[in-house]
């Protein structure tokens, strides 16, 4: 297979041609106004993307229909073969910026601090993580083999999988909450009452916002007008870095699809690991 290996940055696995473009990605100068989209890989990065680029557009369907998702939220680290990276993205847009990172919070350059950047962090159980992110190997080609399900499940308990381990990312964002201007939100609270937590958004980010505005976008970023959105569902990435016919990027959006993977015994086990890992902190999640 042609599939790239996982190399490592500062400790941690990453794509081996994200890697490569590492230089640009520790070099990059952030603005204050940008605004960060931090998120362990497949939490919801692209939802809340989605979200926050509709509030800065302001109805102004300009913005929001500038380009994918990719063009109008650049992801930090990406760099593939034949397409624009991350860096070269943004540092092309003149706009007030939303930046996606899949970054733990000890390697997230420092500029973004720096420049006292609002960062909005979604977290998303681990075990739906897991699942996700085993489809989302399967169809970004761009990653290793994902093996079967049975190893993948291992690489993750192990953060052998691109960008670590779930655990140290989700509870390091945890607590540097305490002192970073950073708004911590959960995966299934979205999913209970977007509305609420869009709200959440419009405040943190010192907006004024009108129910019916709010209804806009809860309706423009709800799970079906999404994956019906080529703007917003990946389709128009190039077929050598995801093939939608293994798995849809916009899969299921849904809490809980891990009991239709997890065995009993996987589970047991599972669940014996993270009360270990999770020991050291009060973040608790909902499955
Ligand atoms: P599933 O694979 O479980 O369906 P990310 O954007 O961080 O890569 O996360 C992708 C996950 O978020 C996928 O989960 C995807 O379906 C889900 N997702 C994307 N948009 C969503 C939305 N509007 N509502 C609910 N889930 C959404």
């Amino acid at each position: 297979s042609s599939r790239p290996p996982i190399k490592y940055v500062s400790g941690m696995p990453i794509l081996g041609d994200f890697a490569e473009n590492w230089e640009n990605v520790k070099r990059f100068q952030a603005r204050a106004d940008d605004i960060l989209i931090a998120t362990y890989p497949k939490s919801g990065t692209t939802w809340m993307s989605e979200i926050v680029d509709h509030i800065l557009s302001e109805g102004d369907t300009v913005r929001t229909k500038r380009g994918a998702i990719y063009e109008r939220v650049p992801f930090l680290e990406y760099a593939v073969p034949d397409m624009p990276t991350g860096t070269e993205r943004l540092n092309l847009l003149d706009c007030q910026r939303v930046v996606k990172t899949h970054l733990p919070v000890e390697i997230l350059p420092k500029c973004f601090w720096d420049e006292k950047c609002k960062t909005i962090y979604i977290a998303r159980n681990a075990k739906d993580v897991v699942v996700s992110y085993f489809h989302f190997y399967r169809m970004a080609i761009v990653h290793p083999e994902p093996g079967t399900w049975e190893e993948f499940l291992q690489n993750f308990m192990e953060g052998k999988v691109a960008f670590g381990s779930w655990f140290n990312h989700v509870k390091g964002w945890w607590n540097a909450r305490k002192e970073k201007n950073i708004l911590y939100i959960l995966y299934e609270d979205m999913l209970e009452n977007p509305k609420r937590e869009i709200h959440k958004v419009f405040e943190f980010l010192g907006k004024k916002e009108s129910e019916d505005e709010v209804e806009k976008i809860h309706q423009a970023t709800s799970f079906q007008a999404m994956k019906n959105n080529p703007m917003a569902n990946y389709t128009s990435v190039p077929g050598s870095v995801m093939d939608h016919s293994v798995s849809p990027f916009m899969r299921k959006g849904i809490c809980g699809d891990w009991k239709n993977h997890f065995t009993v015994a996987q589970n047991e086990m599972f669940d014996a690991f993270y009360r270990k890992e999770m020991a050291d902190t009060d973040l608790t999640f909902r499955f």
